[in-house]
């Protein structure tokens, strides 16, 4: 199996769409009436969950003007915040058609059809045109790509010049791996971590310049903490969350996750480059 089946395997599964309709209502949403940051407890599928995107947007300058590229979009929270809080219109690409098709959905229910839209394609072989965006974001996909110099230099293609190329990924900080499973792999032969260091040097390859980096390690670990002791307080994990969509095994990925940004094995960084 190559990479692309292993990892839309890993993420999608028949039935996904409607374990998440089904997880919302029981959230006691109204699925006749739903606003985008009501889902932002099961669309949001990174470190930090909606204050921390909302943070990283407003790196962008985004707007009615821009045109935002979403690459490896899962369910669409992302893109959808771009376009609910700062009225950026935006296309979401993923692999997983499954999350597509649920993107799609929650896009619908929530009215922002026009707005926002997704494609099912590989961040490695873009279906645009040069030039067609001036933001792209990557949110917690580099894990899963073995080939992150394609996949820069075909972001680095639809982009205009001066666009900039938002980056928030787990990365390695040394030799060390964390234990698997974790959130974006079962075992370590389908993750794909790299240091800053190797990320800053393939964004140069591919015609980009770093204008910002950080460190958000401490508010991934808060989030975690935060997690588990909202479980641990409602002897449960909430009706709506990450783990509807991943089931048993996600407890096991998470504690993996966290303890390798505790120990220093990971970080969780944010990268801000622009295009030549
Ligand atoms: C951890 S999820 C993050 C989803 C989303 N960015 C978010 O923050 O809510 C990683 C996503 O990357 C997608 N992905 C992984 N490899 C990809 C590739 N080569 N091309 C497009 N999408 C990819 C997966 O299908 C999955 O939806």
């Amino acid at each position: 199996m190559g990479v692309a089946e292993q990892v839309a395997g890993h993420y999608g599964r028949p039935g996904l769409e409607q374990d998440v309709l089904t997880a919302v209502a029981e959230a006691g949403l109204d699925l006749d009436h739903l606003r985008p940051l009501d889902l932002a407890e099961i669309d949001e599928f990174h470190l930090g969950g909606l204050e921390t995107m909302r943070s990283l947007l407003a790196e962008l300058d985004l707007g009615p003007g821009r045109r935002l590229l979403d690459v490896g979009s899962g369910i669409g929270g992302p893109a959808r915040l771009a376009a609910a809080e700062f009225g950026c219109p935006a296309t979401g690409v993923d692999l997983t058609p499954e999350f597509v098709e649920t993107a799609r959905t929650l896009t619908r229910l929530v009215g922002l059809e026009d707005q926002v839209v997704f494609e099912t394609a590989d961040a490695a072989a873009l279906p645009f045109a040069e030039g067609a965006f001036d933001r792209a974001t990557m949110i917690h996909v580099g894990m899963n790509l073995p080939d992150k110099a394609s996949v820069f230099a075909e972001v680095r293609r639809v982009l205009e010049p001066d666009g900039l190329f938002l980056i928030f990924d787990q990365m390695l900080t040394g030799d060390a791996e964390p234990d698997y499973p974790v959130p974006w792999a079962a075992e370590a032969s389908a993750s794909f971590l790299e240091t800053p260091a190797r990320y800053r040097e393939l964004l140069g390859e591919a015609g980009f310049t770093v204008d910002l980096e950080r460190d958000l390690t401490h508010e991934g670990v808060a989030f975690f903490e935060r997690m588990r002791a909202e479980a641990d307080a409602a002897g449960g994990p909430p009706a709506l969350g990450l783990h509807v969509m991943f089931g048993a095994e996600w407890p096991q990925r998470v504690a993996h996750d966290a303890a390798a940004l505790v120990q220093g094995v990971l970080t969780a960084n944010v990268v801000v480059a622009r295009a030549t």
